[in-house]
């Protein structure tokens, strides 16, 4: 494996463990890659169907099951928490209110840290105690802080996060303080954040944003356990939110990687979905545009995903026409009205993670998609990660009701 410039007209060739954040020739993200893989298909998927009776540390992650896709480290120094293993749960009711037959959750917010960011810290963080760094960084809107300060921890490394100054969920800054974390609090939204880390990141501190290309291998890996889990049979859509985009563009590596060790046929479409206020991608795919149409100030009370110039945007845009795709956006009423439809389906998730319901309702009522749609949506976050949005929004006080009340019945 070695690591390679993602624009194919430079690519640029790393070796694999160079401390190295952008293409040293092109300035463009890089990406971990591979040779020719000596495995058939219906090899990989035996020795990882077999992996679910291990008790190996490395087998019991739903990360390091799929380990022949990933960087190779000393068993010992893996650093996991047996992420990843999270169900498809149906979502009833949200089926019914999206127009759809059915729809089904994959929800990563059912995560040691609650939230998506753990499959690619076990391995952005593994591959810091590799280099031998005893300090980590990141920017954050809360989630990969909370995930980065928690893996940096099990390895014995402090972790210093940038969060946006009064813009992150108290439960996130909560979380992040438990496990330790020094916190760098920025004026501005997270792009200033992320640009003031990256200002501030010598060689002294490990870099663990998503440019980092062995965090999107670890998340990645969740495309690998929703086909094993639908028998290797690719659903029509998978809808997941975008912010920084990180998601997008490692799931769309996993689809070009599965397809070419012939593990599956088909390739999903592939719909992120924005906040109207934060919606980059969505403006630069609408216009055709080859330049990311940034967004200046990003507003949205979906707070993990406010965010105006994302970094894995032209491998997003790669990734919607790979897929056939599309980015599409949503209000702040409609995700607030998918959310509680999703906790009425005693499911529950943050509100970023319900972008997914309101755009695929929005697709169908477009006509996009069809009724009878095999669609997969990504929930990133656990219910509890932003209370105060939920005890703030306006369907709460509609069902909180005193005793009285409810006597007087
Ligand atoms: N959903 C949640 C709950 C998130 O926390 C994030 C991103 C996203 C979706 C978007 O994912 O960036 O891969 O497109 N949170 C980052 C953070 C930015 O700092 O926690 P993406």
């Amino acid at each position: 494996m070695y690591l390679r410039c993602s624009d194919e007209r430079c690519s640029t060739k790393l070796e694999l463990h160079q401390r190295a954040l952008a293409c040293p020739r092109c300035g463009d993200l890089l990406e971990v890659a591979a040779g020719p893989l000596m495995f058939s298909p219906q090899v990989l998927k035996e020795l990882w169907w077999n992996r679910h009776s291990s008790r190996d540390p490395r087998d019991r992650s739903g990360v390091w099951r799929f380990r022949e896709f990933l960087p190779d480290y000393p068993p010992q120094d893996i650093v996991t928490m047996g992420e990843g293993n999270v169900p498809l749960v149906p979502g009833i009711k949200s089926a019914g209110w999206a127009g759809l037959s059915g729809i089904r959750f994959k929800h990563l917010g059912w995560n040691p840290t609650a939230c998506f960011k753990d499959l690619g810290m076990t391995v952005g963080v593994t591959e810091a105690k590799f280099q031998g760094a005893r300090t980590v960084a990141c920017a954050s809107t809360g989630n990969t802080a909370g995930s980065m300060a928690a893996y940096a921890a099990r390895a014995g490394m402090t972790a210093r996060v940038y969060l946006p100054a009064g813009a992150v969920s108290p439960n996130k800054v909560a979380q992040a303080l438990d496990y330790g974390a020094e916190i760098v609090e920025v004026e501005g939204s997270f792009d200033r954040a992320l640009a003031t880390v990256l200002r501030e990141a010598g060689s002294e501190i490990y870099f663990l944003n998503s440019i980092n290309p062995f965090r999107l291998e670890g998340q990645k890996t969740v495309m690998f356990e929703l086909l094993e889990e639908l028998g290797w049979r690719s659903p029509d859509y998978i809808v997941v939110p975008g912010g920084n985009l990180g998601n997008t563009a490692a799931f769309g590596k996993a689809f070009m990687e599965l397809q070419g060790a012939g593990l599956i046929d088909k390739v999903p479409r592939l719909v992120v979905v924005q906040a109207e206020g934060a919606n980059p991608l969505v403006r630069t795919w609408r216009e055709g545009s080859d330049e990311l149409l940034a967004v200046k100030e990003p507003r949205t009370a979906a707070t993990a995903i406010r965010i105006g110039a994302p970094v894995s945007w032209k491998k997003a845009l790669k990734v919607l026409r790979f897929t056939g795709g599309r980015a599409i956006d949503v209000t702040d009423d409609e995700i607030a009205e998918a959310k509680s439809v999703i906790g009425r389906d005693g499911i529950g998730c943050e509100p970023a993670s319900a972008t997914t319901l309101a755009g695929a309702r929005k697709l169908v009522r477009e006509g996009a998609i069809g009724r009878d749609s095999n669609v997969v949506a990504i929930l990133t976050g656990h219910v509890l990660k932003d209370t105060d949005y939920i005890i703030r929004s306006r369907y709460t006080s509609a069902v909180i009701r005193t005793s009285a009340e409810v006597q007087a019945d």
